[in-house]
């Protein structure tokens, strides 16, 4: 085995939590290291949604990140609803008293962080494999991994799991001591990248007899589209062409005069899943980001609620060492999961208002029109939908 090495947190995984509360932490004197499975590249490859609420905009912001997001991103101050070939505007920015939210992809996202550590100079072992996590419970942990056929063992004060939905951390924890929930949803989602200009300057949330889809975009020539696709499906069986053909049926009048096709540069089919593990600390372990819950895509909440968590953790860590309270790191589950738990319910709710469920008949189709006449002509109903979207206040309700 080589020589051990010390550091403060152990971070496993490099996606947007691990990379956000490295640079967190290094801002605030804590030192890091960040081990990952995959390259680099790979972790660009990954296309994910791409709304930032403004918590997320502001942490970036915090630690010198946002400059080009700033520069590129896309304000958006509204969003459509497309019902029954019917358009409706949300309003955001006026049923929320001036909020918006950014269009920003996640893998630009991720670059920034990435250049911004190694600008920092700061240690991300990538295509470290086998990682595994040891002694959490007590005080000294530590997190051992091979590299180039060599064995390494780093010990530290705290083990940060930002690995991921199928990430070592959680999967270590004794099964009597976390309490995981979860639906999976009976659809999967086609998503299409290709640099075209986006059929509309908002993003349009359309519940057709079709089925589900969605018109997004990450910049003025770069659009992303979605279907509801059975499970059953694979990506092979959709060439661009049947891909196109499917979203002018769902969309309106509009948006098949307006849409713009072209070749994709990236095509996959994502599974839907809500999924909570409670708590999200183990002794000297924390989970974070998808690692401790995921949320179906509608809504985008899922990269928002990983910039919470770990706000909330590094303030909890900055508390521990700055002052040697543990008050915050008693309490960063149940802080986080107040906050998790409202986006899971607006993200599981959003999903079902606008599929179709291959369980319900026409009247459950019904159900969901009258939902969203009554929605939309009420300004009640309007500002549940804007404020959620836009993003609950930190510590909502606490
Ligand atoms: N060892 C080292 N790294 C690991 C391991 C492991 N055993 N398992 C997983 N990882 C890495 C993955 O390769 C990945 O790069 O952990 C990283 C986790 O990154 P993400 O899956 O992007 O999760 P997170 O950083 O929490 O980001 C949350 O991503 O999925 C979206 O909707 C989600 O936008 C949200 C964001
Ligand atoms: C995306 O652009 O990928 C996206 C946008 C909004 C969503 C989901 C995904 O609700």
């Amino acid at each position: 085995m080589a020589k051990s090495i010390h550091t403060q947190v152990a971070i496993i995984g490099a996606g947007p939590s691990g990379l956000l509360l490295g640079q967190l932490l290094h801002k605030a004197g804590i030192d890091n290291v960040i081990l990952e499975r995959q390259t680099g590249d790979y972790v660009l490859g990954r296309i994910r949604a791409g709304i930032l609420e403004q918590v997320t905009m502001d942490l970036l912001d915090e630690i010198g990140v946002g400059e080009r997001m700033h520069r590129e991103g896309l304000v958006h101050g509204g969003f459509e609803l497309l019902f029954g070939g019917v358009r409706h505007r949300i309003d955001m920015n006026r049923l929320t008293g001036g909020k918006n939210v950014m269009v920003y992809g996640q893998t630009e996202l991720t670059r920034d962080l990435m250049q911004a550590r190694a600008a920092a100079g700061l240690s991300t072992i990538y295509e470290a494999q086998d990682v595994s996590v040891h002694d959490f419970d007590g005080r000294t942990p530590s997190v051992r991994y091979e590299k180039d056929g060599k064995q390494h063992e780093i010990s530290c004060d705290f083990i940060a799991g930002c690995d991921g939905f199928h990430g070592v951390c959680r999967a270590s924890v004794g099964r009597g001591a976390i309490t995981e929930y979860e639906k999976v949803y009976p659809f999967g989602w086609l998503g299409l990248l290709s640099d075209t200009p986006p059929v509309s300057d908002e993003l349009i949330y359309v519940n057709s007899t079709r089925g589900f889809a969605l018109c997004s975009q990450r910049s003025k020539s770069r659009s992303r589209y979605y279907l509801q696709v059975p499970l059953t499906d694979k990506v092979e069986q959709w060439s661009d062409e049947a891909f196109w053909r499917e979203l002018r049926l769902r969309l309106d009048g509009e948006g098949r005069e307006r849409l713009v096709t072209g070749a994709s540069i990236e095509k996959s089919i994502a599974p839907l899943r809500s999924f909570i593990a409670e708590p999200l600390r183990f002794g000297r372990m924390f989970l974070a980001g998808d690692a401790g819950h995921i949320v179906p895509p509608t809504g985008a909440k899922g990269l928002n609620l990983a910039a919470t968590d770990v706000k909330y953790l590094s303030a909890a860590l900055i508390q521990y060492y700055s002052d040697r309270s543990e008050e915050g790191i008693d309490g960063y589950s149940a802080r986080c999961l107040a906050r998790i738990w409202k986006a899971e319910r607006f993200s599981w709710w959003f999903t079902s208002l606008l599929h179709r469920f291959p369980d319900d008949g026409p009247i459950v189709a019904k159900f969901q029109q009258a939902e969203v006449e009554y929605l939309l002509n009420s300004d009640a109903g309007s500002r549940t939908i804007a404020e959620n979207y836009v993003g609950l206040p930190l510590d909502f309700g606490q």
